[in-house]
C-alpha cells in the first residue's frame, strides 16, 4: 500500500507545521497549504524530503475559493488524498461589544467555513473514488468554554464541533472519519502577544493542572493518532490536549 497523502492547512508555522513534520516522520506524503511559500520551502529544505513527498500550495484561505478545484489540483494521479487537517487560523482579541461584522465574518470564515467547505470537497473526491479517509479539525478550549475577549474565535471553534459531529455521522457510511483535537494554550505566533504579558502567562499556567504550556508536537501526536489506523473506530470525537484545563 502506498503512503497516505494528507493535506495540512496552516502548515507554514506553529501547530500546522509541527503536524506536517510529524506526518512526514510517520511516513506520509504531505501537501502544505498556507500563504507564506518561503516558510514552507524553508521547512521542506530543513526536513530534507523530496518535493514529491512534501508539496506546497500557496493559498489565501481568507479569499473565496473553489475547493473542488483545489482538491483536484492537490490530487495528481496516484496522489489521492487520504486525509485533511485544518490547522489554518488566526485570532482577534477584543470585547464582544467592539467586534464589527467584517471581523466576525473573517474569523468565522477561516476557522469554520473553510474547514467545512474544504472537508466536504475532499469527501466528495473520496466518495467518488470509493476511498475512505480521515479528517482532523483543530478545535480549542473555546469549543467548550468562553475564552475572554475572543468571542468570534469561540463562536467559530464551537461551530467546528458541530461540523465534526455532522460529518462523522454523514460520512461514516463511506468509511470517512471526522474528529477534532482541542489544544489548550500552546506557544505559537497566535498566542505570542497574550503570553508576552506576565500576568496572562501566570493566569494560564496557574489554571493548567500540568502547570505548563503545550508544545506543537504534543498536538501533532494527537492528530497523527486520529489520522491513522490506530483510531479506526473513532469518529465524531474530540481529543483534548490541554494539560487538564477542562477537567479542572
Ligand atoms: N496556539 C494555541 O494555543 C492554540 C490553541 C488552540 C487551538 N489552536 C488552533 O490551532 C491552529 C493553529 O494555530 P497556531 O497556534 O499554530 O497559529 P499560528 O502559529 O499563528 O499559525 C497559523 C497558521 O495558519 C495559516 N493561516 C492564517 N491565515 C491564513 C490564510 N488566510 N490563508 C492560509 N493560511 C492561513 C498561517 O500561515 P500563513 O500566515 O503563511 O498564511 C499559519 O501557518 C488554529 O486553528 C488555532 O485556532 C491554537
Amino acid at each position: 500500500m502506498s503512503a497516505p497523502h494528507v493535506l495540512v492547512t496552516g502548515a507554514s508555522r506553529g501547530i500546522g507545521l509541527a503536524i506536517a513534520e510529524r506526518l512526514l516522520h510517520d511516513g506520509a506524503s504531505v501537501t502544505l497549504a498556507a500563504r507564506s511559500s518561503d516558510s514552507m520551502s524553508e521547512f521542506r529544505a530543513r526536513v530534507g524530503v523530496s518535493e514529491a513527498r512534501c508539496r506546497m500550495v500557496q493559498i489565501d484561505l481568507s479569499r473565496s475559493q473553489d475547493f473542488d478545484d483545489l482538491v483536484a489540483a492537490v490530487e495528481e494521479p496516484g496522489q489521492r488524498l487520504d486525509g485533511v487537517v485544518h490547522a489554518a487560523g488566526t485570532q482577534l482579541r477584543k470585547p464582544a461589544i467592539e467586534v464589527g461584522e467584517e471581523e466576525l465574518i473573517r474569523l468565522l470564515r477561516i476557522h469554520l467555513v473553510v474547514p467545512y467547505l474544504l472537508s466536504t470537497a475532499v469527501a466528495r473526491s473520496q466518495i467518488a473514488g470509493g476511498r475512505g479517509g480521515s479528517h482532523v479539525f483543530i478545535a480549542s478550549l473555546g469549543s467548550s468554554i468562553a475564552i475572554p475577549n475572543a468571542s468570534p474565535y469561540t463562536a467559530a471553534k464551537s461551530g467546528v464541533m458541530g461540523v465534526v459531529r455532522s460529518l462523522a455521522v454523514e460520512l461514516a457510511p463511506h468509511g470517512i472519519r471526522a474528529n477534532a483535537v482541542a489544544p489548550g494554550y500552546v506557544r505559537t505566533d497566535l498566542t505570542a502577544d497574550l503570553l508576552s504579558s506576565s500576568d496572562q502567562r501566570e493566569r494560564i499556567l496557574g489554571r493548567t493542572p500540568l502547570g505548563r504550556l503545550g508544545q506543537p508536537r504534543e498536538v501533532a501526536a494527537a492528530v497523527s493518532f486520529l489520522l491513522g489506523g490506530d483510531s479506526s473506530f473513532v469518529t465524531g470525537e474530540v481529543l483534548r490536549v490541554d494539560g487538564g484545563w477542562l477537567s479542572a
